[in-house]
């Protein structure tokens, strides 16, 4: 019998953690950040920010929560005692995403229903804006609530509890095993169809067209690792939890490209698809691609509701499926996002799995309600912008000192690589993972943080700041409340 916190299988894992990589960054995001930086020169800087920073990066990662069997904080702790509050900065700022990532899913919920009568009327711009959000600019929106919003986004964590509360494999696991495969073939489905439509060589056309003259600048690099941290959740201390839950013979580095070559085949899919269907939009209504293009809630929301308008009876199959294969995307990876944040606090207090999880979605749901007035969306995007760019990335560099230097990689080499059937780690990894990453993802770093400064409205940085108060507070609330777990001091290791 599994544990409370283990895999079945090692498929369940594979499964869990391409669940969670793949999402909304993979559909809404990658096919836009393809197209607007280079096309197909793009996958250049693509495959190597794979290769120097992706793999060798979720190997550190997994091996280390491998290595420890134990959640995020506790093993950071053991580490360093005098770093617990590092190790429970991320899993804090990963539940944040978790919080108003229930609000895009809950929009796609209702979307998923206005599908099949195409719900959104003529004018999808004005529908998802005016009518559904009533989207204000001003923050007095924040008193004004919006019941079929909190309605949808409560129906996603009473389907998150619903999975979430059960021990690991009875839950997560066998949930993976169906919605991940199903995710896949579904897609498959949509993309195939949209090849077929009058249109669609034009949109791919533009989307591969390669501008080379791209390639020298500094931009586009960051952008391709910009969206491997984004799209493989790098360093997010979920693939950390995820290896420690697996069994004593787990292949990790295997999985690992496993897991890293499906995320990239799935956001390559969707680039296929997505364009396709702005080729296909550019063939009737007579716009040039370009001005169609674009990423986030306006793709989803606006672009494709109006691609459904013209597409006629064929709309009322692809419209649901495509909702649906968005929602999917979204459920398996917000399902990842509660995991680093309630192992650590089952650690540290002692708690059953099924009592903090249940605990913790109240909190999350009582929280998300926020998303759900006039002023919601503008919040969901400076949260956003904050976690993203500043947060994680933060996370992730000091992750990097900790693993790397700090509990010193190269004592997990031997044991990786004996596990390995395919690559083997050698010097190379070493250097990648102490130097090269966390100098690249500085550079990230920094890059993001002039960003909101130089293009931030005061709004924006007044939710920055207080996204940054909860996020310290709750980080030291967490660190400085005793454990009542006598086991918190020690971790087993296993290597
Ligand atoms: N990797 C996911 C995507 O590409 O959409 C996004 C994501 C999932 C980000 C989970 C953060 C996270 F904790």
């Amino acid at each position: 019998m599994a544990d409370k916190n283990e895999w079945g299988s090692n498929l369940s894992f594979i499964l869990a953690m391409i669940g969670s990589a793949v999402g909304l960054g993979n559909i809404w995001r990658y096919p836009y950040v393809l197209y607007s930086n280079g096309g197909g020169a793009f996958y250049i800087p693509y495959i190597v920010a794979i290769l120097l920073m992706g793999i060798p990066f979720l190997i550190l990662e997994y091996g280390v929560g491998y290595n420890f069997k134990s959640s995020f904080a506790k093993a950071v702790k053991r580490i360093n005692s005098k770093w617990e509050y590092l190790g429970w900065f991320l899993p804090v700022a990963v539940f944040m995403i978790m919080i108003y990532y229930s609000a895009i899913l809950g929009w796609d919920g209702i979307y998923m229903i206005l599908s099949f009568f195409k719900g959104w009327g003529a004018d999808p711009n004005t529908y998802f804006t005016a009518t559904l959000l009533q989207s204000s600019e001003s923050m007095n929106g924040m008193f004004h609530f919006i019941p079929l919003i909190a309605v949808a986004m409560l129906v996603g964590w009473v389907i998150i509890w619903f999975i979430s509360h059960r021990d690991l494999e009875a839950g997560l696991g066998k949930v993976s095993k169906i919605l991940v495969p199903a995710l896949f073939i579904i897609m498959v489905i949509i993309v195939g169809f949209s090849l077929t439509l009058p249109g669609a060589s034009i949109g791919l056309a533009e989307l591969f067209h390669p501008d080379w003259s791209l390639l020298g600048k500094f931009e586009i690099w960051m952008a391709a690792f910009g969206q491997i941290v984004f799209s493989l959740s790098l360093g997010m201390s979920i693939a950390f939890t995820y290896a420690s839950y697996t069994k004593d013979d787990s292949d990790l580095i295997t999985n690992t490209i496993s897991i890293a070559l499906a995320n990239s085949l799935f956001e390559n899919f969707a680039a296929l698809g997505v364009f396709s269907i702005l080729g296909y939009m550019s063939l009737q209504s007579g716009t040039a691609v370009s001005d169609l293009v674009t990423q986030g809630t306006g793709l989803v929301f606006i672009v494709y509701p109006t691609v459904f308008n013209v597409l006629g009876q064929w709309a009322y199959v692809l419209g649901p499926l495509f909702f649906l294969t968005v929602y999917l995307a979204g459920l398996t990876s917000i399902l990842s996002t509660i995991e680093p944040l309630s192992f650590s606090i089952q650690n540290k207090f002692a708690l059953s799995r099924k009592r903090t999880m249940t605990i913790l979605i109240i909190v999350g749901a009582a929280v998300s309600m926020i998303y759900a007035t006039a002023y919601g969306s503008s919040i969901l995007g400076f949260v956003d912008t904050f976690i993203n760019q500043i947060a994680i990335l933060f996370g992730v560099i000091m992750e990097c000192i900790i693993f790397a230097w700090i509990f010193k990689a190269d004592k997990l080499v031997d044991f990786l690589n004996s596990r390995s059937k395919t690559i083997k780690l050698g010097k190379w990894w070493i250097v990648v993972v102490k130097y090269i990453l966390p100098i690249f993802v500085a550079i990230v770093w920094i890059g993001g943080m002039i960003d909101v400064i130089k293009v931030g409205t005061n709004d924006q940085l007044i939710f920055t700041l207080v996204s940054a108060i909860i996020l310290i507070v709750a980080t030291l609330i967490f660190t400085l409340l005793p454990a009542k777990n006598p086991e918190w001091e020690n971790a087993d290791e296993r290597v």
